[in-house]
């Protein structure tokens, strides 16, 4: 299993990966943990990324494609994965179409969790009082300042990409406004669809 999880920041890409990891034996591609990773060891990747991430902007594209380019190639990888985060502009969905055409793979699904952008502020507030509540550390980007810039780069770059995939009629949208159990019980039947 392929599959593309699209959604803005706090729709529940991140929640809902780590169930259809558990499902389907497949690993969840999280570019924003490969970034906060790389960040965390000081590589050079990780300095790129850091002030861009903190602003909640976009990092570029090339950096991206070059990491899962890598990534989709590791053993874990060769049954399938999760892609959360990724691709989050048009550039890089037409960069991930030709790295599976070059491998001679394709996607078997690419899900759109459609979420009020109304709840996405409080959902990310919630994540900030739940790590603060046991001792973990809250995120650079989960801040009102920052978050509103994802919001804005959500909207002028990453919405096109559904579009890109609707284009295709690869695109499947759930009702990601549900309760974590049901929105699981949609992803479940958009698959089988
Ligand atoms: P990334 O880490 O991908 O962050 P994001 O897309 O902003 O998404 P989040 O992790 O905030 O939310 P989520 O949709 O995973 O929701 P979650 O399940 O956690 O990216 C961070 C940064 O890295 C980017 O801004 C960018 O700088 C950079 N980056 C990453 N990839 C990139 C790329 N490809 N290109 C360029 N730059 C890139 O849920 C959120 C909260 O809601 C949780 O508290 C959860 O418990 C709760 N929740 C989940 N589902 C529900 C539900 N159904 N009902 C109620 N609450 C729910």
């Amino acid at each position: 299993m392929r599959l593309v999880l699209l959604g803005p920041p706090g729709a529940g890409k991140g929640t809902q990966s780590a169930r259809l990891v558990a499902k389907y034996a497949i690993p969840q591609l999280s570019t924003g943990d490969m970034l906060r990773a790389a960040v965390e060891a000081r590589t050079p990747i990780g300095l790129e990324a850091k002030p861009i991430m903190e602003r909640g902007e976009l990092v570029p594209d090339a950096v991206l494609v070059g990491i899962i380019g890598q990534r989709v190639k590791e053993k874990d990888a060769a049954n399938g994965f999760i892609l959360d985060g990724f691709p989050r502009t048009v550039a890089q969905a037409r960069a991930l179409d030709e790295m599976l055409d070059h491998e001679g793979l394709k996607l078997d699904a690419v899900i759109e969790l459609v979420v009020d952008e109304t709840a996405l502020l409080t959902r990310m507030q919630n994540r900030v009082d739940e790590t603060r509540a046991r001792g973990g550390d809250i995120r650079a980007d989960d801040n009102p300042e920052a978050f509103k810039t994802r919001l804005d780069a959500y909207r002028s770059l990453t919405a096109p990409v559904s579009d890109f995939y609707a284009g295709k009629g690869e695109l499947k949208q759930v009702d990601g406004m549900e309760p974590v159990d049901a929105v699981s019980a949609a992803i479940e039947q958009a698959l089988s669809r």
